[in-house]
């Protein structure tokens, strides 16, 4: 058998329609989206409670990715509003050691994590094990070596162990919760992925892959964590029934990382409840960990950042209502520095602002949905 190294995610014939359909709505339709909040910024965030206090009160994290630590926006923003972080891409396999033939580099995510603990915040671990782009989900050369192996099977259960220890070791006692699995199903389709993990080791690798994050660490939180588009479409279906199987199996899983990305459409708010409600009846905590809703989405409505902190204040509510969820993580700390904004479908929007903090660090509405959410 040749081990196939894993091809960048498919995307469906829709997505490349849509990417279409709104270069031309951007190039013929686009009304600028007004912004009709600077001089309406909520009494409530001045005078009141800030995010990280409330997030405190409540017993919840309130978090962000944080890309590049030295950046003005990081320094100004994170101490005061965030009391967890994510490292945007620091953490990941094919960042930490870009090729197996190669070592390990924890500089960046060790800045990271000592930055946000000297902030007093949690550290997030993103991720151990990610079958999407090798070179940066995992090492770039993980088929190559795999395909050479007399027993690839076995091979790839060695690369696993020593890379979920070395990693958990080297941030014990400093990162406490960890995304071991991160999307294991395809981006767009409903099936899990047919990354090198998967190839090699069946559905396997994945309790496999928290057998050992709990050996490695029997302190921490661990979760998988997928993105949903749509909680009620087969994706979410199956995702659902996979966890109840590795739940049935007894795999060491403390939590779902519902991911949250918010880029063509909006989930329907009671599916999204009925959703964490079963996660929540599994015995699962819940985390929102990469959340962003594209401004683009609420281009209709007549004040579109109002309506965007609405959805943020209905949707982390309806999480928190579960009683199972435990932090909500934004993917970014300011408009200026958004991912959203490298991603086809949504370039023709560009600036996506998605965040909680515009582009002049100015706090938007958003920041007032999630204030008035945690404070329910
Ligand atoms: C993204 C980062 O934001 C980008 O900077 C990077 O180029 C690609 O990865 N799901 C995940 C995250 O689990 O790790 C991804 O982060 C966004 C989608």
């Amino acid at each position: 058998m040749t081990i196939r190294a894993t091809q960048n995610p498919k995307v469906p014939f829709s997505m490349f329609a849509l990417t279409v359909k709104n270069f031309m709505v951007g190039a013929f339709k686009k009304k600028p989206i007004p912004k009709l909040y600077k001089t309406a910024i909520s009494e409530k965030a001045t005078g009141g409670l800030t995010l990280k206090e409330a997030a405190q009160k409540r017993g919840v994290f309130i978090g962000a990715a944080i890309g590049d630590v030295d950046s003005p926006a990081v320094q100004e923003l994170f101490p005061n509003h965030f009391n967890s972080a994510t490292a945007e891409n620091a953490m990941k396999w094919g960042e930490l050691r870009k090729s197996l033939a190669g070592s390990y580099d924890f500089s960046k995510a060790d800045a990271i994590v000592d930055y946000a603990l000297s902030h007093h915040a949690r550290m997030r671990g993103h991720t151990l094990v990610w079958g999407k782009f090798p070179g940066h989900g995992s090492p770039k050369d993980i088929a190559e070596v795999l395909n050479k192996a007399e027993d690839p099977r076995k091979m790839l259960m060695a690369i696993l162990e020593e890379h979920i220890f070395t990693v958990m070791e080297h941030f014990k006692g400093r990162v406490l919760t960890w995304d071991v699995v991160n999307e294991p199903f395809e981006l767009f389709g409903a099936n899990v992925d047919q990354s090198v993990f998967h190839q090699v080791l069946g559905l396997d690798f994945i309790p496999l892959a928290f057998s050992l994050a709990r050996q490695a660490d029997p302190n921490v939180k661990l979760f998988l964590n997928e993105t949903i588009y749509n909680y009620s479409d087969k994706k979410a279906a199956n995702f659902l029934k996979l966890i109840r199987d590795l739940r049935a199996q007894n795999v060491p899983i403390d939590g779902i990382g519902l991911q949250s990305h918010m880029m063509t459409e909006l989930p329907s708010l009671p599916e999204f409840r009925n959703y964490t409600k079963q996660l929540a009846e599994l015995g699962f905590e819940i985390e929102l960990t990469e959340l962003d809703a594209s401004i683009s989405l609420f281009r209709k409505e007549k004040n579109p950042y109002q309506a965007q902190s609405d959805f943020y204040r209905e949707y982390i509510g309806a999480c928190l209502e579960s009683g199972a969820c435990k932090g909500i993580t934004f993917w970014g700390m300011y408009d200026r520095d958004n991912w959203m904004d490298q991603l086809p479908p949504l370039i023709p929007f560009r600036p996506n602002n998605p965040l909680l903090f515009d582009e002049d660090m100015f706090w938007k509405p958003a920041y007032d949905g999630v204030l008035e959410a945690l404070r329910k």
